[in-house]
């Protein structure tokens, strides 16, 4: 048999055959397309067949900008896969997007960050998401206000006195990593799920299963969501051991006669499953581990790098422990009897600080979905969000925009100092803690443990920021441009902690 033989009977029999399918499945999911309807903002050229504008996904930050600047009113239309997207820009957008109860925010971010299963397009599989949702909302209200901050706030003190007591007198923190395993116990504390937080073996499996999770999410999940990838594999084990983790924990605590408080206890009372439970307890950890030791990372290498404001922040942490100390007490012992409406109102510098570096860091998408069976109006404008489109708001466009932020790219707590602060006249201007019909739950809970944290790394050492070898350094690093929540530096940093002589 000769080559060209050989090729040609190849070409017949696998070449084509593989090239119609391809063209078959193309035409499918194509026609799967719903178009976008007239008075639908002006739909974007760019994309590629089948998957859509990838740059959705590699280059979110230029993406949003481009197609707001060759765009009418801003606000732009744009395929996933087969999702339709709109983007939604300037005051008006953000008006819709913050307070349109027709756009649905847990449907959004399921089926944006890839871990809706393919039943998406069934209404009452949206109906059972949001009332789900619903629930989470209330449950969270009721078992994590005012009362279980402070209940957990001694637990929440020691764990961060106990951390910072381990890493001895001086050495090299990984502030991102290791406020991440910190503020994953803080949070099972205030969730009152104290076995994980206890033990050391149990929270690494729990942060591990975290982590696969969340590094499961990919741009194939969001276009492909029925398609069995690694990563979807990945996503189902790592829940499956969470689950057989919680039952574990609700079967002793059922044998258990000793009486337990907190948001777990509550629903294992209130006889939620463990699904249910598990749900519950996954929602609050994402929200928080997406977000809070990104943020106070951010701002300890602000504060390391920016003499100013770290006399000014650990000025008013002096301040706090001279007022409310008596003589020979260590500042551990005074931080440790605070109460919770102490922490809450006497440390204002931090604040600032913690204000601004979110404004500079907490730049990426907040996602909704229109649930809501018709077409949705885009304030200010003729155009609609089509009926089951999906969108998107980048919060960067206010946070960065120089009309309200001068020099945007500075950090300056002084914006946030409550006499200068500029936010408060514009609405909208600030969207790190959400807003409108979606305020962030966890906002008392994350601005406790940052202030915590803070407060006992300034009180007690003398930080320098350096490089990934441990060099000092003395800018903060560029933050990643990926836009997806908070951002995270593009180079790995490291803190150089000094025990502080308090002469
Ligand atoms: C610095 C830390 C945090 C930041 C920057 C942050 C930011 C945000 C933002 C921007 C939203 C609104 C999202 C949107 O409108 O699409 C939000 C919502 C939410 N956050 Fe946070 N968050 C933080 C910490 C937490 C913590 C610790 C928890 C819980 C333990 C939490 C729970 C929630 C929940 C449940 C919602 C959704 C509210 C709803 O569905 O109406 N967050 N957060």
């Amino acid at each position: 048999m000769d080559v060209d033989h050989v090729a040609q009977t190849w070409s017949v029999s696998i070449y084509y055959p593989l090239l119609i399918t391809g063209l078959v499945l193309l035409f499918w999911f194509q026609q799967k397309r719903i178009p976008f309807p007239q008075d639908a903002p002006q739909v974007l050229k760019e994309g590629y067949p089948l998957l859509g504008a990838l740059r959705f996904f590699t280059d979110r930050g230029n993406f949003f900008h481009d197609s707001v600047a060759a765009t009418r009113t801003g606000n732009f239309g744009f395929y996933v896969g087969c999702h339709q997207l709109i983007g939604l820009a300037g005051h008006p957008g953000r008006k819709t997007f913050f307070e349109s109860k027709l756009l649905d925010l847990t449907t959004g971010y399921r089926v944006l960050l890839g871990t809706e299963p393919p039943s998406i397009s069934k209404r009452g599989h949206y109906d059972e998401i949001i009332s789900y949702a619903a629930k989470f909302r209330r449950n969270f209200i009721r078992t994590m206000g005012t009362e279980s901050l402070s209940d957990h706030l001694p637990l929440n003190i020691e764990l961060v006195h106990e951390t910072f007591r381990e890493a001895g007198s001086d050495g090299l923190m990984d502030v991102f990593h290791d406020f991440d395993v910190l503020v994953h116990r803080l949070t099972m504390q205030n969730l009152g799920v104290y076995e994980i937080a206890d033990s050391q073996e149990l929270y690494q499996r729990t942060y591990n299963a975290y982590y696969q999770i969340e590094s499961a999410k990919s741009a194939t999940r969001v276009i492909f969501p029925w398609l069995p990838t690694p990563a979807f594999i990945t996503q189902i084990t790592a829940g499956a051991k969470l689950y057989q983790t919680f039952s574990r924990i609700i079967r002793q605590r059922a044998a258990s006669e000793k009486p337990q408080g907190g948001a777990l206890q509550y629903l294992i009372d209130s006889g939620a499953n463990t699904s249910d439970i598990l749900h519950f307890v996954l929602n609050a950890i994402f929200a928080s581990q997406l977000n809070t030791p990104i943020v106070v990372s951010w701002v300890v290498i602000y504060l390391a790098t920016q003499p100013y404001w770290m006399k000014m922040v650990r000025a008013e942490i002096d301040a706090a422990l001279a007022k409310h100390g008596s003589p020979g007490e260590t500042p551990v012992d005074v931080l440790k009897r605070l109460k919770l409406q102490q922490w809450e109102s006497e440390f204002p510098c931090f604040n600032a600080c913690m204000h601004e570096s979110m404004r500079l860091h907490v730049t990426g998408s907040a996602y909704r979905m229109n649930t809501s069976g018709g077409d949705v109006p885009i304030t200010g404008t003729k155009e609609v969000v089509p009926r089951d489109a999906l969108v998107f708001y980048l919060l960067k466009e206010v946070h960065l925009d120089p009309e309200i932020y001068p020099e945007p790219d500075k950090w300056d707590p002084r914006r946030f100092l409550s006499e200068n602060d500029q936010s408060k006249d514009t609405p909208y201007s600030f969207l790190a803690w959400g807003d409108g019909r979606h305020p962030c739950l966890g906002t008392r809970i994350a601005k406790l443990q940052m202030v915590i944290i803070v407060a006992h790394l300034v009180s007690t050492f003398d930080l320098q920021l350096c490089d990934a070898a441990g060099r000092p350094k003395d800018d903060p690093p560029a933050a990643e441009q990926k836009y997806h929540v908070t951002s995270k530096p593009i180079v790995g940093v490291r803190v150089k902690y000094c025990r502080r002589s308090l002469d």
